[in-house]
């Protein structure tokens, strides 16, 4: 039996053509009116009238918003960082205006300055690299909004059979090439399964605020990655070990402030048994 679309929402995600874009529009289009963008020509998204194509260097956001007029949008885009920020400042002009909602995916990358600990969703960002700097700049646009308006959703590295990291470390595999790992990085990690599970749940209870969506403990880099290999059934990888530091460097984004209700939270064993499958 068809699901019967729920009204209260028109729903808008921004590079809906993308690992987690369109894993989101896939959760939420059979629940509601559910629209996205994608850049790169694509024949299937072309005839798909919810789809719309929209290059953030060329095209106004305005004019999709305008369309689609959506309650809620959700930002899971790529692309030259400038152009993210003014399109994510007329978002937020366009949310205000019409009492809609911003939910903005962004990084564990925005505490990458600071190594020593783990970050919780109240702890001041600090970043050294290009990335964390430009998710800042967007968080901050939404931290000056009225907090009924946003969500900034952190996240750790989000793996998936569809994920770009897997497509490449099974690659690797075949082609007998190295695979970097990262014996001194401490992370936390998600799937898109359960990402999208949150996010699902973020819009339909009308939260609001910083979320750190990430699994409960915490892995070493190396450890992780080796037991990702074994789990595809791969016995002999080549791994070429990076040092980037001397010592242990955390990148992990834990929620105690804002916790989702516990069958929405995740370990890290999640991503492995998602890999079974
Ligand atoms: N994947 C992770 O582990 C991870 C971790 C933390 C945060 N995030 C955040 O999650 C979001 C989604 O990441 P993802 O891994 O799903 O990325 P992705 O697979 O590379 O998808 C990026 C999306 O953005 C679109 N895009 C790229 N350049 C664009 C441009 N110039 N103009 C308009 N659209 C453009 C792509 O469209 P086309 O494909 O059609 O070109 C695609 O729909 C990003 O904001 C990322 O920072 C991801």
């Amino acid at each position: 039996m068809k699901q019967e679309i729920d009204k209260k929402h028109r729903i808008l995600v921004l590079g809906a053509s993308g690992f987690i874009g369109e894993a989101i529009y896939r959760e939420l289009c059979s629940y509601f009116n559910t629209y996205g963008t994608y850049r790169t020509d694509n024949y299937s998204f072309d005839k798909n009238q919810h789809y719309f194509q929209y290059n953030v260097l060329e095209d106004d956001i305005f004019e999709i918003l305008e369309i689609v007029k959506p309650t809620v949008i959700v930002s899971a885009l790529r692309g030259n960082f400038s152009a993210q920020v003014i399109a994510h400042a007329h978002i937020c002009e366009y949310v205000i205006a019409n009492n809609a909602k911003l939910l903005f995916l962004s990084s564990a990358n925005v505490f990458d300055a600071y190594s020593k600990f783990p970050s919780y969703e109240l702890d001041k960002t600090l970043s050294h690299s290009m990335y964390g700097h430009f998710k800042i700049k967007i968080e901050n646009m939404l931290l000056r909004m009225p907090k009924k308006h946003i969500a900034i959703i952190r996240l750790p590295m989000v793996f998936g059979v569809q994920s770009p990291r897997i497509k490449e470390i099974k690659a690797f595999l075949k082609e007998g090439l190295p695979i970097e790992v990262f014996p001194n990085l401490v992370m936390n990690v998600t799937t898109e399964t359960k990402l999208t599970q949150q996010i699902h749940y973020i819009i339909n209870r009308n939260k609001s605020g910083v979320f750190h969506l990430g699994s409960s403990d915490l892995v070493h880099h190396d450890d992780f990655i080796k037991e990702v290999i074994e789990t595809l059934g791969a016995t002999k990888p080549i791994l070429k070990n990076v040092y980037t530091t001397n010592e242990e460097r955390y990148l992990a984004v834990l929620a105690k402030e804002n916790k989702l209700p516990k069958h929405l939270q995740l370990e890290s064993d999640a991503v492995l048994k998602e890999l079974e499958v």
